[in-house]
Formats: structure tokens, C-alpha cells, sequence
């Protein structure tokens, strides 16, 4: 009904606009005087992270893209070896998984039966396991050492959008946590990275209050049958997801690649009738993503792209543009996915698709 869906016509709608309140119930006391402390959550001791030299992170579909977002913090802000692997590879593979690792499974429902499979190898080898999730009493969440609950509240929509960053924001944690505890990380960098933070809830409700514009770009190319999504560093994940919500919402074929692999393939699938997508915030990574849109202009592909606010130099590249509020680099995908989940949900709209149920897609795969 349209109560439950507060004044929304989907609830994958409801749930897109409440990503700024879900970044703030998962931030709130778990971040205290500047500091990130989960000892409220998680039972780790500071043996337990000095003993670990490895992360696994692995998960299924919309999760594994939150995992490979965080791959790139936890590189940054922790010294050990990470990992990110599909629930259902990882556990068919022998990638070394002992007592000097923390095993990370992030799951929505905690009931995905690769994510569980995958669990129970890991902790038969050895590892920490620990379980990101939405649901307290989950399968997932029974079985795991250690839990960091996602406070998202129910997702009904099948596509993934408020507990995708609620998933990156509880991995961001963990990192953070993680560096702190193994001292990897400067007070000062610790500092200025929980600061930053702390504004990402506000930065996020900006971005949602550019509908309108995005509505104008679905209005633009909702009956274009192929779309290539391209990013690089953190935003090459964010493409994924980008291109994930588009295909199982709106059934048109998206493909995302990094923006540098391009040339390797995809390009030559551009012309006039092929969209890029282009996920570029001003960060390390930003001349060379903007090279990589000149090489699709150069095919005539039109260029949508997600840039940072006042980018003039880019968007003048650009056949339309979104722009999103400056960030550190790290916590741009936050705000970059925010115009791609509202994209393909105005497509599917505008194209009469069953948005919150489409078709073949379960929201979750209780079965291998
Ligand atoms: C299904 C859902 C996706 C979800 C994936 C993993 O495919 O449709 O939205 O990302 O399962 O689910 P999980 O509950 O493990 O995060």
C-alpha cells in the first residue's frame, strides 16, 4: 500500500531516499571522539588483529560490489593482504584461508546459500569469521565469530540500493577500525577520514535532491537497447553496481568495465547509439578516466557524466552531466551511485517495468 510506502509510488524509491538516515543510524555510536570504536559490535581483541594478515572479503551480487568498493580502503588504511571474491567461486577455490585471516561476509539477508557455504569452509580452515548483514537473526549471523549489523531497516525492494551503501559504510568501519587497532593508520589521517564521514549523510541528501535532473536523463535515453558504464580506482565498483541496477530493473543490456580497459574490448562496440556512463569524481584517478571519455567521444558514443560540483573542465566533455558535492576520494562512491540507482529506477519507471519484482530475480538465493 502506499502507507507502508510512505508517500511512495515503489519502495525501491522509499529506499533510495533513505540512504541519508541509513549512513546515519550505522555511523551513530559506533564513531566516538573522532575516533571509529566497535568494540560495542565486534568481540576482537588487539591479539586477535595483530595475528591477522589477511582479509577476505565475499560476497554475492549487489554485496560484492560493496566489498570491492571497501577492497579499496582497506589497501589504503590497513596493512594486510585483501582479498574480494563471489561467494560462489571463493568457495570452490583454494585461496589460502587460515588462522591469520579475517574472513568478512557481507550479506543483505544473511541467507544466501553460497555466502553460507562459503562461511563454513572459511571457519573449517580457520579464519575469523565475521558476518555485515541486515538481519540479526539470519543463518549468516548464527554461524559467524563476530557481527557488524547493518541498522538499514527492511529492504523490500528485490534491487539492492539503501543496503548497498549501509554495506560500504559498515566496511568503511571495519577498515577503519581494523588500521586503529593494528596502528596502520595515522591519528591525523584517522582524524580527517572520520570527519569527513560524518558529513557523508548530508552530502548523500544532496545529491537525492538532483532528481529532477536525473528524471530528465531517463526522459533522454530510456529507450536505448545498450549502455556501457565506465570508472577507474573506487569508482570502477561504483560502475558495476551502476550498470547491475539498470540491467535487473530495466532489462537493458549494461555492461561496466574499467575505464582503461576499454580499449580492450567494449570500445568497439560504441557509436551515436551506445550511452557511456562515465563515473568520474575530481580524484587521483580523474585525467586519466577523462581520457578514456574522449576516446568513446571520439566514436561518437554521447557521454552522462557523474562528476564532482563545479568540474567546468569535464563537463564540458560531457553530452549531459550529474554533478555530486566534493568528497575525499575514498568516500565518493557514496555519492556517485546515488544519480545511478535513481537513473535505472526512472527508466524502469518510464518503460512500465515491475520495479520492485522483476522478473526471474529473487531477493534472496537460498539455493547453490
Ligand atoms: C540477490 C538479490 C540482490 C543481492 C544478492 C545478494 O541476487 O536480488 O539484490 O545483492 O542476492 O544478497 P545478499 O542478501 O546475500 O546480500
Amino acid at each position: 500500500t502506499m502507507a507502508e510506502k510512505a508517500g511512495h509510488s515503489h519502495y525501491m524509491h522509499k529506499e533510495i531516499h533513505e540512504q541519508g538516515m541509513v549512513l546515519r543510524t550505522t555511523l551513530k555510536g559506533r564513531i566516538s571522539d573522532g575516533r571509529v570504536d566497535l568494540s560495542k559490535d565486534l568481540n576482537w581483541t588487539q591479539e586477535d588483529a595483530q595475528r591477522w594478515k589477511k582479509v577476505h572479503i565475499i560476497a554475492c551480487g549487489t554485496s560484492y560490489y560493496a566489498a570491492l568498493v571497501a577492497e579499496r580502503v582497506f589497501e589504503r588504511w590497513t596493512d594486510l593482504d585483501i582479498r574480494v571474491d563471489i561467494a560462489s567461486e571463493y568457495r570452490y577455490r583454494n585461496l589460502r584461508c587460515d588462522p591469520e585471516t579475517l574472513a568478512i561476509f557481507v550479506s543483505q539477508s544473511g541467507e544466501t546459500a553460497d555466502t553460507i557455504a562459503a562461511q563454513r569452509k572459511a571457519r573449517a580452515e580457520g579464519a575469523h569469521c565475521m558476518a555485515i548483514t541486515n538481519v540479526r537473526g539470519s543463518t549468516l549471523a548464527r554461524e559467524v565469530h563476530s557481527i557488524l549489523l547493518l541498522k538499514a531497516g527492511p529492504e523490500i525492494g528485490v534491487a539492492a540500493t539503501k543496503t548497498f551503501t549501509g554495506q560500504v559504510a559498515a566496511l568503511f568501519l571495519s577498515a577503519l577500525y581494523l588500521g586503529r587497532l593494528r596502528g596502520s593508520m595515522t591519528a591525523d589521517e584517522e582524524a580527517r577520514l572520520v570527519n569527513e564521514f560524518l558529513q557523508i549523510p548530508y552530502k548523500v541528501e544532496n545529491v537525492l535532491e538532483k532528481e529532477n535532473e536525473v528524471i530528465k536523463l531517463a526522459q533522454k535515453y530510456h529507450d536505448r537497447q545498450d549502455f556501457l558504464f565506465i570508472g577507474r580506482g573506487i569508482s570502477f565498483p561504483v560502475a558495476l553496481e551502476g550498470a547491475l541496477k539498470l540491467k535487473e530493473i530495466s532489462y537493458i543490456h549494461a555492461e561496466a568495465y574499467a575505464a582503461g580497459e576499454m580499449k580492450h574490448g567494449p570500445i568497439a562496440l560504441l557509436d551515436e547509439k551506445v550511452p557511456v556512463m562515465a563515473i568520474i569524481p575530481r580524484d587521483m584517478m580523474y585525467e586519466k578516466t577523462l581520457s578514456n571519455v574522449l576516446e568513446a567521444k571520439a566514436r561518437k558514443a554521447p557521454v552522462i557524466g557523474v562528476c564532482t560540483e563545479g568540474d567546468e573542465h569535464a563537463s564540458k566533455y560531457m553530452d549531459d552531466y550529474v554533478e555530486v558535492p566534493w568528497t575525499d576520494e575514498e568516500f565518493s562512491p557514496f555519492l556517485t551511485v546515488i544519480p545511478l540507482q535513481l537513473f535505472a529506477f526512472h527508466v524502469a519507471k518510464i518503460l512500465g517495468k515491475e520495479i520492485d519484482q522483476p522478473r526471474n530475480l529473487a531477493k534472496s538465493v537460498t539455493v547453490e
